[in-house]
């Protein structure tokens, strides 16, 4: 059972495949993008519990896979790992023609990524996305990078993958909190653009999350197929793709002023990040306090924050985040460019929010 989901773009196009168990037939999908040694990029969390499975069907098919397996966590999002694994490939005389595997969550897929799109100006990989998160996000688009000293991905390329594998059984291992943080991303497309989504979220989200494969599979489908229609129309984000960035002027600004901490992984300060969006568009009479209700409720309804105050440990000062966000937004006579809504399921991109809103939202 599996469903593909078309990225066009031109000569740039693939396929994602979204299905249970998809891994045992990696070998097969892969197989037409492989050629020699076939580097594959895992954590040391998901290597010791779904690596020999996606081997197995690699070698099976006679693809030289060679495994590489780096430490789990955003810690690993440096320029020293990037340069480490791009030696590792050398080492292994990676065909300029060949295929990079990035078996892992954001972190892996945004720095395997990121060297495939740097090793010999350019060599094709593959995404196997193994959170939530990266299922119906960051295995998406092309967007690679790592992290500095001076900020979050501030250093990375575009680049497309080849393919994209997304296995939704490979989710039942992953911890509840990581696929609730996840799960902020897919409630973030019904808000931005599909309210019937949004309304099937509302149904069916606690059997998807307890797992469920046949409504894991639906969700992370219908995600690609947003991500992928919003990135056809506009791959380098010059319109249209910045309103994935919906909850994510708050959310970066909130994770920043806990200093990117276990207290709060990206996708929780999305959904506060998201609900502070909605507060932001009824202050600017965009959008009706019942849909910023009805988001709340649902987000709390599966176990998500929705307050800057539900962020466990010291309370965070508003001036702390006004002033990452000011540093994140270049303001232009103290106004801000933010992701809106209309309602739920219609966003708009306005660069002329005013400042004092935002203050004021933030202190509610
Ligand atoms: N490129 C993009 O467009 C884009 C978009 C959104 C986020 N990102 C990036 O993605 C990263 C976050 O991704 P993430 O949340 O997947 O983090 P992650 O890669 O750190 O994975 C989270 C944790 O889950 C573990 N894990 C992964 N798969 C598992 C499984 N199946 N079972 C059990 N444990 C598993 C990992 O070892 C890790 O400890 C951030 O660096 C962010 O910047 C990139
Ligand atoms: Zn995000």
């Amino acid at each position: 059972m599996s469903e593909v989901v078309p990225v066009a773009l031109g000569e740039r196009s693939y396929d994602i495949h979204v299905g249970v168990d998809l891994i045992e037939r990696g070998g097969a999908l892969i197989k037409p993008f492989a050629r020699g040694a076939v580097p594959v990029v895992t954590d040391q969390t998901v290597a010791k519990l779904h690596l020999d499975r996606l081997l197995n069907s690699l070698r099976g098919t006679g693809i030289d896979a060679r495994p590489v397996i780096i430490a789990p966590g955003e810690g690993s999002k440096t320029f020293a790992t990037l340069e480490s694994l791009l030696r590792t490939f050398l080492g292994m005389n990676v065909d300029r023609n060949g295929l990079i595997v990035a078996f892992g969550g954001g972190v892996v897929g945004d720095l395997a990524g990121f060297a495939a799109g740097v090793l010999k100006r350019g060599v094709g990989y593959a995404q196997i996305p193994t959170t939530l998160l990266a299922q119906v996000d960051s295995s998406v688009g092309g967007k690679t990078a790592v992290d500095m000293p001076e900020g979050k991905n501030l250093v990375g390329v575009f680049h497309q993958p080849k393919i994209v594998l997304a296995d939704t059984a490979l989710l039942r291992t992953l911890p509840r909190r990581d696929l609730l943080a996840g799960y902020a991303e897919v409630v973030k497309y019904g808000a931005l653009g599909d309210a019937e989504f949004f309304a099937w979220l509302e149904k069916n989200a606690a059997q998807a999350l307890s797992t469920n494969q046949e409504s894991l599979a639906y969700l992370v489908g219908h995600s690609c197929r947003m991500k992928a229609a919003i990135v056809a129309a506009d791959e380098r984000e010059s319109g249209q793709r910045a309103l994935l960035n919906l909850g994510h002027t708050f959310g970066h600004a909130i994770e920043a002023a806990c200093g990117y901490s276990d207290r709060l992984l990206h996708g929780e300060a999305v959904a506060i990040g998201t609900v502070l969006a909605f507060r932001l568009s009824q202050r600017l009479g965009h959008c009706a306090p019942s849909d910023t209700d009805r988001l709340v409720a649902h987000l709390k309804a599966v176990g998500l924050p929705v307050r800057i105050a539900d962020v466990p440990g010291d309370a965070i000062a508003v001036g702390d985040i006004l002033a990452h966000m000011k540093q994140d937004k270049k303001a232009r006579d103290g106004k801000l460019t933010f992701v809106l809504v209309r309602q739920i399921g219609e966003a708009f991109l306005s660069s002329d929010v005013p400042a004092d809103a935002v203050e004021a939202v933030l202190a509610e």
